[in-house]
C-alpha cells in the first residue's frame, strides 16, 4: 500500500490514483493500515483539500467497506441528515410521517457528543426502545412499518469509524472533503434515492457562518449527488434552539405534541420543510406544495403519531406502553426532580434565548457526553415558554430548566444569561435562510 504517492499527489494538487485510493480505504477499514499513515494521509486531505471527483471515490470506497442496505422497486427509500442543533429533534417525526406519506426510511442516526443532542440518546429516554439494530432488522422493521431509527454501528462503513477516531486525535476533524465523505457514507449506504440535508448555522452550530455553512452543504450535495442520490440542503439558523423543548426526555414529548396535531410551529415548520423537499424530489407529480400538505396532513390526523407508535413497538416498546407514550408522553417518561423557572425581569422583547448556553448547562447537568462512554441524564433539560421576537411582561415565565441536582450561584447566574430581553421590540428569527442544490437537481 504506497501511501506516500497518494501523500504526495494531495501536496501536488493533482488527482490520487484511484485504485491506490480505494486500496487505501480498504487497508483502514480491515485495520490494516498503522495509525502513523492514515494520519499523514489525513493531515494531508485537511491541509490541502481534495476535488469533488476524489471525495466522491472516497466516500464510495467507505460505503463498500462495510454493508449496503438493498431495496426491492417500490416506494422511494429517503432519508435526511443534520449537521446538529439544539432542540433539533425531527427525526422522530420525519421518518414516521414520511412512511405515512408512502417513503421508505431506514434512518441511521448517531448519539450527542459536545453540545448537540443525538437521536438515538432522545429514543432512548422511551422505556425498551432499541437503536441496536443490524442492516437486516433494519430491513425488515422498514418493510414492516416504513421506518426505523437505528444507531450507527461497525457494519456500515467501518472505514469511516477508524479514520473518525484517528481524526479526532489528530486535529483533522474540520475538513469539508473529510466531513463530507464520513457523513454521505454512511447515508449512502442506507440505499437511498433522495436525500435532504439540514445544514446548520450560527452560534450554537458547528458552523457559524452562512458562507461556512453553504460550503459544506456543496460540498455534501455535490458528492451525494456523484454517488446518485438526489440531494437537496437547506441552511437554518442555529442560535436559538428549535421548538420549544430541549433535552432527551423533553424533546420526545414535543413531538408526541406535534404529532398530536397542536405541537410548536418551528418544529412542525422545519419537519414540513424537510418532508415536503423529499416527497418532491422523489414523486411524480408532486409539488413542494403538495408534500406541504401531505406532511401537513398526518401530523394533523394523527396518522404519523400512529405510524410513530408501529415504529416503537417494532423496535421493543411494549404495545401498552407505546399506546400510553403517545396520549400521555408525561406518565411514561422520565422526569426531572427540581424544575427553576427564569422570569422575565423587565417588559420587553426576548433579544436572546442563547442555544449555546442552554446546551452547555444542560450538559454540565448531565444531558449531554464529554466521553464517549459517559451515560447521560434522560431527563434534564429546558423547556421554553417564549421564543425571540415575542414580546413578554415583566415576570412571566421565559424558560424553564429541569434538573436533578442542586444549582449552586454559578449555575443560577448562568441560567439568568441565557436569556435577553431588551424594551426595543425586535423581530422573529428567520429559521430557513437557503437551499443549495444542484442545478439538475429536482425541485
Ligand atoms: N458527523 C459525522 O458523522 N462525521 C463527521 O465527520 C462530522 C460529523
Amino acid at each position: 500500500m504506497d501511501v506516500e504517492s497518494l501523500i504526495h499527489s494531495i501536496e501536488r494538487g493533482s488527482p490520487q490514483d484511484t485504485e491506490s485510493l480505494k486500496s487505501f480505504v480498504q487497508h483502514v477499514g480491515e485495520g490494516q493500515l498503522p495509525i502513523e499513515q492514515a494520519t499523514r494521509w489525513l493531515k494531508a486531505v485537511h491541509r490541502h483539500g481534495i476535488s469533488v471527483n476524489e471525495t466522491v471515490i472516497l466516500t464510495e470506497a467507505m460505503i463498500n467497506s462495510g454493508a449496503r442496505l438493498t431495496w426491492s422497486s417500490g416506494a422511494p427509500v429517503v432519508d435526511k441528515h443534520s449537521t446538529g442543533g439544539v432542540g433539533d429533534k425531527m427525526s422522530l417525526i420525519l421518518a414516521p410521517a414520511l412512511a405515512v406519506c408512502g417513503c421508505r426510511v431506514p434512518m441511521l442516526a448517531g448519539r450527542g457528543l459536545g453540545h448537540t443532542g443525538g437521536t438515538i440518546d432522545k429514543l432512548e429516554a422511551i422505556p425498551g426502545f432499541n437503536c441496536h439494530l443490524s442492516p437486516e432488522a433494519m430491513q425488515a422493521a422498514v418493510d414492516a412499518v416504513g421506518c426505523c431509527i437505528a444507531v450507527q454501528n461497525e457494519a456500515i462503513a467501518p472505514a469511516d469509524g477508524v479514520l473518525y477516531s484517528i481524526r479526532d486525535i489528530s486535529d483533522t476533524i474540520d475538513s469539508l472533503p473529510l466531513i463530507t465523505a464520513s457523513i454521505i457514507s454512511k447515508k449512502a449506504a442506507e440505499g437511498l434515492e433522495a436525500l435532504v440535508l439540514d445544514v446548520k448555522c450560527g452560534s450554537a452550530a458547528f458552523m457559524q457562518t452562512i458562507e461556512e455553512a453553504e460550503a459544506l452543504a456543496r460540498s455534501m450535495v455535490n458528492t451525494a449527488e456523484g454517488l446518485g442520490i438526489r440531494t437537496i440542503a437547506q441552511i437554518t439558523s442555529m442560535d436559538q434552539p428549535i421548538g420549544t423543548h430541549v433535552g432527551n426526555a423533553l424533546e420526545v414529548i414535543e413531538c408526541i405534541e406535534v404529532m398530536q396535531g397542536h405541537g410548536d410551529n418551528d418544529t412542525k415548520e422545519l419537519v414540513v420543510m424537510q418532508g415536503a423537499v423529499l416527497l418532491a424530489m422523489t414523486m411524480d407529480d408532486v409539488s413542494i406544495e403538495d408534500g406541504r400538505n401531505m406532511m401537513e396532513t398526518c401530523l394533523k390526523n394523527g396518522t404519523a403519531l400512529e405510524r410513530f407508535k408501529m415504529m416503537c413497538i417494532q423496535q421493543g416498546v411494549e404495545p401498552e406502553l407505546a399506546e400510553e407514550l403517545i396520549r400521555i408522553p408525561q406518565s411514561v417518561l422520565p422526569s426531572a426532580a427540581n424544575q427553576t423557572t427564569v422570569l422575565a425581569h423587565e417588559d420587553g422583547g426576548v433579544h436572546d434565548l442563547n442555544a449555546m448556553k442552554m446546551a452547555v448547562l444542560a450538559r454540565k447537568h448531565g444531558a449531554g457526553r464529554f466521553k464517549r462512554d459517559d451515560v447521560i441524564a434522560a431527563d434534564v433539560g429546558f423547556v421554553l415558554h417564549a421564543k425571540m421576537g415575542d414580546q413578554v411582561h415583566k415576570n412571566m415565565p421565559i424558560i424553564t430548566f429541569h434538573h436533578q441536582r442542586d444549582l449552586d450561584e454559578e449555575d443560577l447566574n448562568f441560567l439568568q444569561e441565557i436569556t435577553t430581553i431588551g424594551s426595543d421590540s425586535c423581530k422573529p428569527v428567520k429559521r430557513h435562510l437557503k437551499t443549495v442544490k444542484r442545478d439538475s437537481t429536482k425541485p
